[in-house]
């Protein structure tokens, strides 16, 4: 079973998050959130804490006396976006008497580290995803030096399962749940092994408990996270199976979606949980990342293009109404014209819903980085274009699918672009834009679709 973090230990960072509320006042904080939904999720403990030491969140980073980055180290670009952002605020950061907080996975590689301590000194406080919960005692350790000196506190060694500190939900109807970080696949293009260490489950209870708190609270939504969920096995008689089947009980969820699952480890006994609920999600995400046997062999995915297929299959058949999401990665080292033919193959047999495509992006460190074979930019954009227009075509096949249903949905809010329309989400994530009364923020409605647009669905409320 994984380890907590104690008590006491917990209830020393509600103490440091004390004295900050005493001593610094009237401040305001910004975050800039990178990469996945796990760290959205963190970004949410981080604002919690914020608020709890009484600072107040901006729209602005620019009004901002505290601003945070929560990184992301998947591909290159979304380091590069970072280091750009950190190289402006160093004009702002006196005026704003600013102090620069840097984490997540990018504070977990040491030659990022190496590189701010050489050339962005504005950078004051940087620690790690193993020691999120120590974020008040480093700001108040920084607070209370005259020192200019770096805070840095990151670990190499896997942290420790946390609860019981603040979380500042962006939506009172929809939440996102950590139930397992870290990954033990290292697949051979994947960073996150290295940045968030080894797999750590919570415990079952911990999570009930706060789902159920989440339920009388009003919540009718929940997203349960994890680098792979189907890997969550808290201790030997207990396994994502039992955890969803828990959860399906808890009155007041409506909806359960999870993402995300590895292809080699979903089992029949998940698939079973699934065709028997009512409220979890059919529409299912199963990262292919390659078509091809040979690359996903080199990529150390653990199954060949014809056991994802027939575990397409397999869920199919229990579950009919089941849809499919995935993610792709073009030009892997040693990709050929062939092996690629077999990604789109693959594509246009399992019918996606939605394709998230990646370029490969080489990852200091890992086993890809030194394979032969590393495919030209130019190539790569290019297969990543004709991947782009199959998957287009049929997004836009699948939106028409829709024209005539009824949706039972949950609605989110106003519409960012037309404030006098309301918006949802299908299950399977397609938004839906209709016309209805502000009251109806936050409870489910029937909408049938009577047109669809490049990017969304348009309804009308029937129920
Ligand atoms: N290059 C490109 N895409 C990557 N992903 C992970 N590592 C890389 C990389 N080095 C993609 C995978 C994964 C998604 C979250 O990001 O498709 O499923
Ligand atoms: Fe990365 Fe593979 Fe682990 Fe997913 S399963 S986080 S792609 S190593």
């Amino acid at each position: 079973m994984a380890k907590k973090v104690s008590e006491a230990e917990i209830q020393k960072q509600f103490d440091y998050m004390k004295k900050i509320s005493e001593i610094d006042f009237q401040r305001k904080y910004y975050i800039f959130t990178l990469g996945c939904k796990l760290n959205e999720a963190d970004s949410e403990k981080l604002a919690g804490m914020m608020d709890n030491m009484g600072y107040n969140a901006t729209d602005s980073y620019e009004d901002a006396n505290i601003v945070i980055f929560n990184t992301c180290s998947i591909r290159e670009n979304a380091e590069e976006k970072v280091f750009g952002k950190l190289g402006e605020l160093k004009n702002i950061k006196e005026k704003n008497n600013m102090i620069i907080c840097f984490c997540g996975c990018m504070a977990q590689e040491p030659h990022v580290i190496e590189k701010i301590k050489v050339s962005y000194p504005q950078v004051d406080i940087i620690f790690g995803t193993h020691n999120i919960y120590k974020f008040p005692e480093l700001l108040l350790n920084k607070i209370s030096s005259d020192s200019k000196k770096k805070i840095i506190d990151v670990w190499d060694i896997d942290g420790e399962i946390y609860e019981g500190l603040p979380v500042k939900r962006e939506s009172k109807t929809q939440a996102s749940i950590i139930i397992m970080n870290g990954c033990n696949n290292f697949c051979s293009y994947c960073i996150v092994p290295y940045v968030r260490g080894r797999e750590r489950s919570r415990n079952p209870e911990d999570i009930i408990f706060e789902v159920q708190e989440l339920a009388k609270d009003g919540c009718k939504e929940i997203l349960l996270l994890g680098q792979n969920v189907n890997s969550y096995n808290p201790r030997d008689d207990y396994n994502f199976a039992n955890l969803l089947q828990d959860l399906d009980k808890i009155d007041g969820i409506n909806i359960i979606k999870f993402t995300s699952p590895h292809p080699k480890d979903f089992k029949d006994d998940v698939i079973d949980v699934i065709a028997k609920s009512s409220k979890i999600s059919k529409v299912i995400h199963l990262p292919l990342q390659s078509g091809s046997s040979k690359v996903l062999k080199l990529m150390n995915r653990g199954y060949t293009k014809e056991q994802y297929l027939d575990l397409a299959k397999r869920i199919k058949q229990k579950i009919p109404d089941a849809m499919f999401t995935t993610d792709i990665i073009v030009g892997f080292p040693g990709e050929t014209e062939e092996d690629f033919e077999d990604t789109l193959d693959v594509v246009r047999q399992m019918d996606y819903e939605q394709v998230f495509m990646f370029i490969y992006s080489v990852r200091r460190g890992t086993r890809a980085e030194k394979m032969e074979g590393h495919i030209p930019e130019e190539v790569k954009s290019e297969r990543f274009n004709r991947l782009k227009s199959l998957s287009d075509k049929m997004t836009e096949e699948g939106m028409n699918k829709y024209v005539g249903t009824i949706q039972h949905i949950l609605v989110e809010g106003e519409s960012r672009t037309n404030k006098d329309v309301l918006t949802a989400r299908t299950l399977s994530n397609k938004i839906v834009n209709f016309e209805g009364s502000k009251d109806l923020i936050g409870k489910e409605v029937d909408v049938k679709i009577v047109s669809q647009h490049v990017w969304y669905l348009k309804g009308e409320i029937v129920k």
